[in-house]
């Protein structure tokens, strides 16, 4: 059975004025209530069943080398302190305090063998075991187990230095979860000798519904033309008169897990077969691509020329909600270790100002979109994903997943939306 056809048969969850989820989303017609975008109940259940299930990238090993070093990250809304305990594990613990809530760790990241809650005292250790409090026998008595009150723990995996959790005890293995992803994965960070995290993440909040940068990101080539025609004007992006040299043809990868690829850098030349295969072979040799990990995860990696080679930049980052009319993105560069000296300021000046000019379109569209998409009549329409390339994977293609050429239409916007369904709709 199609996937479509599996969700048309889902049932709830039912909202509390009576309309079933599953009604949000036109499954014939490819269309989506605007509704999703603000409605709270929604919010809580991407919280609950999306964010809490995936397994979420909230570091890189690089950046919590030494015993003790920590950062402080999010998954969905929930805060966490990403640690490197005495043994040298990875811990991935809630920042919030088991006693009365207040997030025990207040800073962005360092070096600390314990955590001592700013509220009342309590004092955990780097692997979240509470260890103990002022005035302990006072308080709570000599027998008092502290084994009950430890930090929440979420799940921790780690593939290539990238560091994933998850807080869902159902979620798959990591390897799973990235189904054929995987593989494009292990092209970005395997083909490099080592990556290095440049500095902390940068965040920023917009007031606009996650889910209008996850979805644009997912695919969305189309809007380039025109939101971006003042980044095309000043030479962030390629001109032209036809699609080709406008960069609107591309190779997208989709995979039944929600996680997609766009290599805007591999030109149609490849799917017509003019173009040498071995030029296209592997994503790390491509000149650009944008790959999103499910929910919203983004790794946008550029290769650049320098003498004697290659070297790599990538931006990644995470689009993630802050209330339902808020979206915080938080991004990392990170640049491979073969990079010549000098090149970690270059991309530094040039990743943020070309992100800057490009994005600039972004944030003012998104809250444009989410302003309108909380009135009694704007709600009800609807966003459209009607028009599809449709899978057509050129032979000889390197990698797995179902790969879409041509002109960029709405295949991977549309997965979203349904692997988005999928998720809310599982109990
Ligand atoms: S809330 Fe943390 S010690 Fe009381
Ligand atoms: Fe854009």
């Amino acid at each position: 059975m199609s996937i479509e056809g599996k969700l048309a048969a889902r049932v709830g969850p039912i909202l509390s004025d009576g309309t079933p989820l599953r009604d949000l989303i036109d499954l014939d017609n490819h269309e989506v209530s605007m509704r999703v975008m603000y409605d709270p109940e929604i919010h809580r259940l991407e919280l609950d069943r999306i964010f809490t299930r995936a397994w979420i990238p909230v570091g890189h090993e690089s950046e919590i080398p030494e015993v003790g070093d920590f950062i402080t990250r999010t998954i969905g809304e929930d805060p966490v302190i990403v640690t490197r305990t005495r043994d040298g594990d990875i811990a991935v613990l809630l920042n919030v305090c088991k006693h009365r809530g207040m997030e025990v760790c207040r800073t962005d990241a360092g070096n600390a063998e314990t955590f001592k809650c700013p509220y009342h005292g309590w004092v955990y250790d780097n692997s979240g075991r509470l260890r103990g409090a002022p005035f302990e026998q006072d308080m709570y008595g000599k027998d008092w187990d502290k084994s009950r009150f430890g930090l929440a723990q979420a799940r921790v995996a780690t593939r290539l230095g990238v560091i994933f959790a998850s807080f869902g005890p159902n979620t798959p293995p990591l390897d799973e979860y990235l189904g054929p992803m995987g593989w494009y994965f292990d092209q970005f960070f395997g083909g490099q000798p080592e990556f290095t995290v440049l500095g902390p993440p940068l965040e920023e909040l917009t007031p606009s519904n996650w889910k209008l940068a996850a979805e644009q990101t997912m695919g969305d080539g189309y809007h380039q033309l025109t939101l971006h025609e003042s980044a095309r004007q000043l030479g962030f992006l390629p001109a032209g008169d036809d699609a080709r040299s406008l960069g609107l043809d591309h190779i997208k990868i989709g995979t039944p897990e929600g996680h997609c690829l766009i290599g805007s850098g591999i030109s149609f030349d490849y799917v017509q077969g003019d173009a040498e295969l071995a030029e296209y072979q592997l994503p790390a040799d491509w000149m650009q691509f944008i790959a999103v990990l499910f929910p919203a995860t983004y790794l946008m990696c550029l290769a650049v020329p320098v003498e004697g080679g290659t070297a790599h930049h990538m931006s990644s980052g995470s689009y993630r909600p802050s209330g339902t009319g808020g979206l915080i993105t938080s991004n990392l560069q990170v640049m491979g270790n073969n990079a010549p000296d000098g090149f970690a300021e270059q991309i530094r000046s040039i990743g943020s100002a070309g992100f800057g000019i490009v994005a600039a379109g972004d944030y003012d569209a998104w809250p444009s979109i989410q302003r309108v998409s909380g009135g009694a009549i704007g709600q009800t329409q609807t966003l459209k994903y009607n028009t599809f390339s449709g899978p057509s994977t050129p032979e000889g293609w390197p990698g797995p997943g179902t790969v879409y050429a041509g002109f960029s239409r709405d295949d991977n916007q549309w997965n979203f939306w349904l692997r988005w369904l999928e998720y809310l709709t599982t109990e």
